[in-house]
């Protein structure tokens, strides 16, 4: 669960009990960097920091942002570069630390696999974050929000620390336009090292041809496949046909969402099933219908290991306790165009005031869209950017309604809100399965939280 949301807390905690951990790798290296800004509470990102391989490397991003007891609360967090297509050095740096680090310390204190998360549509950080998951041991790789086509090939190429491309989906680009990502691993590890293992490869789908696509196209391995349903926190896969909307504004979904697990049986790979799969009961109906097991995020978004800033955490717990918790699928606030669910709560972008005296600005860039500016070079827009500067990029004003920063909202629902000017400070934007509603199951009685041990226990209940 991005960003950070599934931090390498959540992750070791899980995969302690014996279940597949997996960490977010959304924007790790703002994450880094901003934990680091933050004076490193606890010194485990300098625990990680000690392992990597390239000390140098690892201490000149420690210079570049460790401050020493953190930040004042009312200074802003330093910027880091934005990703693009010839990416500054110094961020692949970044990206390859980062990674490496939430991974090493997902994998601490056991002996069991940990998996990485990342999304497709956030192209332009995937070569560096890669390596540096594998170079951390990471046994899955789980890409989803696209079609990734290509990245069993890089996961082939980098077990070998050999250098890979990948190619960048451009809005408006011609065949032979230059859209080449490239990584030389050998450029930030110049030594011999033991080849890495390749870890296994999942695709998150949301249907049948997705999953016959990337069997028959990929550039390598599938090992398996997320089937995510429309319930589920995060982004959801849109509507098939015409987007439809009821009376409350949200996407509506319908049978023809539903992916054909027959179907899917056929195809003879594992799979796993997710949205909606959080209880004993569900997970015993994914093995009855020949799953793998499931894949859980709600349930787990909100227990004491994982990333989500506490008192919002404990808020939208109390809702589901008081039944109180509503969950909207939004159909237009993310930038990427996917609906994405948003939790109500006071004092989140979720309040139409809260969203309308934020200043629009666009700083961190995560969900841009690449385009082809008509002098032939590549650009990004984003469609939560300020209007003017979207529009004069070529953007449609229309597509800029309603429209929410998500890339600051989510560093603020983690705990790492920027400040501009020491005033504005950005609040959350917190999403949400529709099983937020569900999840008092796993409070122990007389207590208000829970662990992701109390959420593993009540799932294999189902199991004896
Ligand atoms: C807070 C939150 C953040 C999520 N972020 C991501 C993400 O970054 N990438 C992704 O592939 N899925 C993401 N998801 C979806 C989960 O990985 C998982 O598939 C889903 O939550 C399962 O359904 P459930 O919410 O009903 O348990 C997120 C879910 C939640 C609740």
């Amino acid at each position: 669960m991005g960003a950070g949301v599934s931090s390498w807390r959540l992750a070791r905690a899980v995969s302690q009990l014996g279940q597949l951990g997996v960490v977010s790798g959304t924007a790790l290296d703002l994450i880094l960097a901003r934990r680091l800004q933050d004076g490193d509470p606890g010194g485990y990102m300098r625990r990680g920091f000690d392992r990597f391989p390239n000390r140098e490397m690892a201490d000149r991003i420690w210079r570049t942002y460790y401050i020493p007891g953190g930040k004042p609360p009312r200074a802003p967090y330093k910027s880091v570069p934005t990703h693009s297509k010839n990416c500054p050095i110094e961020l692949q740096e970044l990206c390859v630390v980062a990674n490496f680090v939430e991974v090493t310390l997902a994998r601490e204190g056991h002996n069991n696999a940990v998996g990485i998360n990342y999304l497709e549509k956030i192209q332009l950080p995937h070569l560096p974050s890669i390596y540096g998951a594998m170079l951390a041991g990471v046994g899955y790789v789980l890409v989803g929000a696209g079609v990734p086509l290509k990245i069993p090939g890089v996961l082939d190429r980098f077990a070998n620390h050999e250098p890979s491309t990948y190619l960048l989906q451009v809005t408006g680009a011609n065949e032979d336009d230059d859209r080449t990502l490239a990584f030389t691993p050998k450029a930030f590890l110049p030594y011999d090292l033991p080849l890495l293992t390749r870890p296994k490869f999942i695709a998150i789908i949301s249907s049948n041809t997705l999953a016959t696509t990337m069997l028959k196209k990929a550039d390598g391995k599938v090992d398996g496949f997320v089937i995510e349903g429309y319930t589920a926190g995060g982004h959801n896969a849109p509507p098939r046909g015409k987007l439809q909307l009821d009376a409350s504004g949200e996407a509506i979904y319908g049978e023809r969402d539903v992916v054909d697990l027959g179907k899917i049986r056929g195809l003879g790979s594992p799979f796993w099933l997710a949205g909606g799969y959080g209880s004993p009961e569900k997970l015993a109906q994914a093995l009855a219908a020949g799953a793998t097991g499931v894949q859980v995020g709600t349930a787990f978004a909100f227990c004491e290991e994982s990333g989500l800033e506490n008192s919002r955490k404990h808020l939208l717990l109390e809702k589901a306790r008081s039944v109180t918790a509503r969950v909207f699928t939004n159909p237009v606030a993310s930038p990427t165009g996917f609906p994405f669910k948003v939790a109500e709560l006071e004092g989140t972008l979720s309040e139409e005031e809260v969203y309308a005296a934020r200043p629009r600005i666009c700083d961190l860039g995560y969900l841009r869209e690449a385009y082809t500016t008509p002098s032939g070079t590549i650009d990004f827009r984003c469609s939560a950017e300020p209007v003017t500067t979207y529009v004069a990029k070529g953007g449609k004003v229309e597509d800029t309604e309603g429209k929410k920063c998500l890339c600051n909202a989510l560093m603020a629902n983690i705990g790492h809100p920027q400040v501009r000017n020491g005033k504005y400070k950005e609040q959350p934007l917190i999403t949400s399965g529709n099983d937020l509603t569900e999840i008092s199951r796993f409070l122990p009685s007389g207590s208000f939280t829970y662990s992701a041990a109390d959420v593993v226990a009540k799932l294999m209940s189902c199991t004896g």
